[in-house]
């Protein structure tokens, strides 16, 4: 089939290329013209394992090219996939659906045969029906340019797994004419058999948010959990693995530590917050205003936990932070909280050293005042506090004993309760963790 993925960014990307491999052809459009040279080049412009494979290889198939012009979309596809960013707009809780507008308002005037544009972003609950009349009117071939709602449930550092083997798909679909046309698309991804739930566009768009609320509750109702256990001499990680073996529960996204950030999870529960008030039922999830509440407390605790460990004030003192992107096997700084917690620090007058394996540049063009070290023993040499707040491999595996000679003050917080406390302790380490005991 002959499709396009409008907008290029780790969604857009990521679709576009494994369409193009699963044997589709595609054509990629976005609007920033580095990123589509980068692109037809085989590179890709972010950090995703097993992508640059994928891109390399549907390039070479001859089935995929990227483009800046509406022109070339139009006139090479059928299918159109919406796949452009809606982040939390500036000063308020609401998505920003300035994005979504102008594709929409730029592709609709090119639809002169029978089209279908269906939307992966991340919207709200009504934005499909207001763009399918939008293109009903604006389009020259009427209501022959139809639209569905398909969200994406990918997570950065799966992407390419999570497209090609979801755990689901959803259609949200107005006519059995596009119901069709999805299932026709995603031939290659349903052999092996994944649940396809076709329902109406509005169920689609909820289908996300909630799935993402969902997600998010879970990690900071074990952040609570830390909270309480931090109080009452308990151990948050062996909570989270005794509650988790009930399978009513699960034992996934139920780990502790600094919270969740990301392009997704934080703006995506605000977001909904005022698409609920907007439809007059804010009751219904005023609950989301603690989850971030909570989330973002956890953030303030290793601050106050930091400035304990250098003995109250942050003045002459270095920290050293291991991890700079909001989760490992990604370079995506968006909302991160180790750059949060970093930035909070060295605004407090501490001196920051910053260490990730992957997100040092994206990092330093959100905070250039922040010191970035190229590798962990440099982060760490002659530093008071050292911070564990991104749970990259690297960090996990490093011996601390190659560690403790070189900082002024053998004191490790670690924010994602991962390191080896035992290992830590046995080379010389005072070793603290959210929601765990100290001794
Ligand atoms: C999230 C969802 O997991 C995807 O299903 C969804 O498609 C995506 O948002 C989206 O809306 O596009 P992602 O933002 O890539 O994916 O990252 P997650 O793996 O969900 O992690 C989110 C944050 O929660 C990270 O900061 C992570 O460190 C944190 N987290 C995760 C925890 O603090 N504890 C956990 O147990 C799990």
């Amino acid at each position: 089939m002959k499709i396009s993925v409008i907008g290029c960014g780790y969604l857009g990307a990521t679709h576009a290329a494994c369409m193009a491999d699963l044997g589709h052809e595609v054509i990629g459009i976005d609007v920033d013209p580095t990123k589509v040279a980068k692109l037809n080049a085989g590179e890709v412009p972010f950090y995703e394992p097993g992508l640059d494979e994928v891109l390399a290889r549907a390039l070479a198939s001859g089935r995929l090219s990227f483009t800046t012009s509406w022109d070339d979309v139009a006139n090479f596809a059928d299918i159109h996939f919406l796949c452009v960013g809606t982040p939390q707009k500036l000063g308020s809780y609401a998505a920003d659906l300035q994005y979504v507008d102008s594709a929409i308002a730029a592709l609709a005037p090119l639809l002169t045969r029978p089209a279908l544009v269906i939307g992966k972003s991340t919207v709200p609950a009504g934005t499909a029906q207001r763009l399918a009349e939008y293109l009903e009117h604006h389009a020259p071939v009427g209501a022959q340019a139809r639209l569905a709602w398909n969200p994406e449930f990918l997570r950065e550092g799966f992407a390419v797994e999570d497209t090609v083997r979801p755990d689901r798909l959803v259609y949200g679909v107005s006519d059995d004419e596009s119901a069709a046309l999805l299932a026709q698309v995603y031939a290659p991804v349903t052999v092996h058999g994944m649940p396809v739930i076709v329902t109406n566009p509005a169920t689609a768009e909820l289908v996300k948010v909630a799935a993402n609320s969902f997600l998010a509750t879970k990690i900071s109702f074990i952040n609570a959990m830390a909270e309480i256990c931090e109080v009452a001499g308990g151990d948050v990680a062996v909570l989270a693995d005794a509650i988790g073996h009930d399978t009513r529960i699960g034992r996934r996204f139920l780990n502790a530590g600094v919270g969740f950030g990301g392009g997704c999870l934080p703006k995506d529960i605000r977001a909904f917050q005022a698409r609920v008030g907007e439809l007059g039922v804010s009751h219904a999830i005023d609950f989301l205003d603690d989850i971030d509440a909570i989330n973002l407390r956890r953030r303030q605790k290793v601050v106050d936990l930091a400035l304990a460990a250098v003995g109250g004030t942050f003045a002459e003192k270095t920290i050293a932070v291991l991890g700079a992107a909001f989760k490992p096997d990604s370079d995506d700084v968006r909302d991160s909280p180790a750059l949060d917690i970093a930035a909070s620090i060295s605004n407090a007058g501490a001196h920051v050293r910053v260490y990730d394996p992957k997100a040092m540049a994206n990092a330093a063009l959100r905070f250039p005042k922040l010191e970035y070290a190229p590798t962990i023993e440099i982060a760490v040499a002659g530093s008071d506090v050292v911070l564990h707040l991104t749970e990259w491999q690297e960090f996990r595996s490093v011996d601390p004993a190659t560690l403790t000679p070189l900082v002024r003050n053998a004191h490790v917080i670690d924010g994602r309760l991962c390191l080896d406390a035992t290992a830590w302790r046995a080379a010389g380490w005072t070793y603290e963790a959210l929601g765990r005991p100290t001794a």
